[in-house]
């Protein structure tokens, strides 16, 4: 695979960044995900404003120039022949000694970019649905921030796969925050889409706000507010979204069937009008 780093394309046995980014050493970096598919970046404006809002929310010196970008991750996708998958960029303070202040703004960021061949469209999973477990959400209170700490995310990946099931959903003062990488949605007895709203306490997903506006546009009742597992357990759909997932069904909770158990009808829609409007 070619990589890129600080203005370079370079084969990944190659590419190098210092021991003493603060990325590595203070997790003090930020990052995007955005899926392609047909060699084409989706929602990539959507990626880069939350970029942008990212860098400025930690004050990071660094200067986000969306025509550069997008150049960047188009070079990556052609290079690396993507037809489906997914572009990775992260950007750090950069390198300097270890300090818990901030380096002066002296300091040049950090630009690491790289590619991953995914089947996005025809994925398994959306037919299968996935088991979820309930698990505490000791992250930061910045989670609107897409920062790399993602340690706890991953520990409640684990947490979830030990406990046989595909992912965790996460609960703080009783309520659904989100999934470990993933915004997390109900279906209630109505038919309405059910999810968190936009605050700190959740990624605002780039692909949360696309679904949302074509359900509305397809008629489709939303309402942005929390629930609980015992909500999410007698719903008649569940399911979640991200860039890389798309829209992912979500078929029991805690080992509790959501409705039949099976994928729900409405998630599965959801999936069709989003997979439609990305053609
Ligand atoms: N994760 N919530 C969290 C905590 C996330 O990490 C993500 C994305 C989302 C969905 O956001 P979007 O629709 O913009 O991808 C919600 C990416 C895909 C990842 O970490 O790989």
């Amino acid at each position: 695979r070619i990589v890129y780093v600080n203005g370079n394309y370079v084969p990944e046995s190659e590419a190098t960044v210092s021991v003493f980014d603060r990325g590595f050493l203070f997790a003090d970096a930020v990052y995007e995900v955005t899926a392609v598919v047909g060699g084409k970046l989706i929602d990539f404006d959507g990626h880069v404003t939350r970029l942008k809002r990212s860098v400025a929310e930690l004050s990071m010196p660094a200067e986000v120039d969306e025509a550069k970008l997008r150049g960047i991750h188009e070079e990556l996708v052609s290079r690396n022949d993507i037809d489906e998958g997914l572009v990775y960029l992260q950007l750090t303070r950069g390198a300097a000694d270890r300090d818990f202040l901030y380096p002066d703004t002296s300091t040049t960021p950090t630009l690491v970019l790289f590619t991953q061949k995914k089947a996005v469209v025809e994925n398994p999973a959306a037919e299968r649905g996935m088991a979820v477990v309930s698990l505490p959400d000791l992250r930061w209170d910045r989670r609107d921030i897409k920062t790399v700490q993602l340690l706890y995310p991953s520990m409640a990946k684990m947490e979830a796969k030990a406990q046989g099931a595909d992912d965790a959903w996460l609960v703080e003062d009783g309520m659904v925050t989100e999934a470990t990488s993933a915004n997390a949605y109900i279906v209630t007895g109505d038919g309405t889409i059910v999810t968190r709203g936009l605050s700190n306490a959740i990624l605002h997903g780039i692909t949360r706000r696309a679904v949302l506006a074509l359900a509305e546009e397809a008629g489709l009742k939303v309402e942005e507010r929390g629930f609980t597992i015992d909500e999410a357990k007698a719903a008649r759909e569940a399911f979640v979204t991200s860039a890389s997932a798309f829209v992912m069904p979500v078929v029991s909770i805690d080992g509790a069937k959501i409705g039949d158990g099976s994928v729900g009808p409405l998630a599965r829609r959801l999936r069709g009008i989003y997979l439609e409007a990305l053609a």
